[in-house]
């Protein structure tokens, strides 16, 4: 197998492995592994599942094959809201005043996610632009500030931000699809959520559903965390992992009908089910390989 390549070039930047659990759970749901990862590796779906967040921010997502793995990013189609920042999580919201939008994105994501997809650090120095910044302050100067005083209110509680350079952070997007079946969002001291799951024995209609949360925690300051089985409902998981549970099982059992002809995945935004996929065949001579459904319906 192929070592991490230039995916892991580019994720060494981020100093994972400096961050420790912030919670970890897991879920037995039916539906075949391969059919939860892909729920998790594109943003493409937002508009249709996750409706609430387009109040938020537009969610149309480019996505890269890097050998094994693959990247998504969001795609921005303003001009005022291309940066660096633009393709993660810690971007700046839609909306006639940045600093209000910013602050409504990261604490929805936050607050709907399981507290994840930026830290609390982030959330409250967000909270804070209104009163810090004057009106007609555009996209990227919110960004540049919230950044900085984030920053700044991590070092004074000793959490030192690695020095990510803007080309990597452009570079690395949203969320990157590990082979064959992890998907990690990535901050510049979080990697959340993260997911990660496995087949149930050699049962192909039920897999094991893992989720984290890292953050960087100042020295001595990690939360003590195990695995917890969680069923997997809203009370469990939050409102909008309950929304992606209540399209995989159906995803799995639409797949096994008369109707489906196969799977179109969207050739902009979806690379990293495609890259799945041919991966996997790859894995398993050829067996399971995208074709073309003509030839085969
Ligand atoms: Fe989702």
């Amino acid at each position: 197998m192929d070592g991490p390549g230039r995916a892991g070039e580019i994720l060494d930047h981020f100093q994972l492995d400096r961050m420790r659990y912030k919670w970890r759970q897991w879920a037995i749901y039916p539906c075949n592994w391969k059919v939860a990862i892909e729920a998790f590796l594109e943003p493409y779906h937002v508009a249709a599942t996750h409706t609430q967040l387009l109040a938020y921010a537009d969610y149309y997502a480019a996505s890269q094959q890097y050998g094994l793995h693959s990247v998504s990013k969001y795609d921005a189609r303003e001009d005022k809201f291309k940066m660096a920042q633009a393709s993660g999580t810690v971007r700046a919201g839609k909306g006639e005043d940045a600093r209000i939008s910013t602050y409504e994105l990261i604490r929805e994501n936050y607050e709907t996610v399981m507290n994840t997809a930026s830290t609390e650090t982030l959330v409250k120095a967000a909270s804070r632009l209104v009163d810090e910044l004057p009106e007609n302050t555009t996209p990227a100067e919110c960004i540049d500030h919230w950044l900085k005083s984030a920053k700044a209110d991590d070092a004074a509680r000793g959490v030192i931000w690695p020095d990510i350079p803007p080309e990597i952070q452009a570079e690395s997007g949203l969320a990157w699809g590990l082979f064959p079946n992890q998907n990690i969002l990535h901050g510049v001291t979080f990697a959340s959520p993260a997911y990660r799951v496995r087949p149930y024995g050699d049962d192909p209609n039920r897999c094991i559903f893992e989720a984290y949360a890292l953050e960087r925690f100042p020295d001595g300051e990690e939360p003590e965390t195990k695995w917890v089985f969680a069923e997997p409902t809203r009370d469990n998981w939050g409102p909008v992992l309950e929304q992606d549970f209540n399209n995989m099982e159906f995803v799995q059992k639409g797949m096994k009908s008369s109707g489906f002809r196969g799977a179109l995945p969207n050739p902009h935004q979806e690379q990293k089910v495609i890259n799945l996929h041919r991966c996997l065949a790859a894995f398993m001579e050829g067996r399971g390989a995208p074709r073309i459904l003509d030839e085969s319906s």
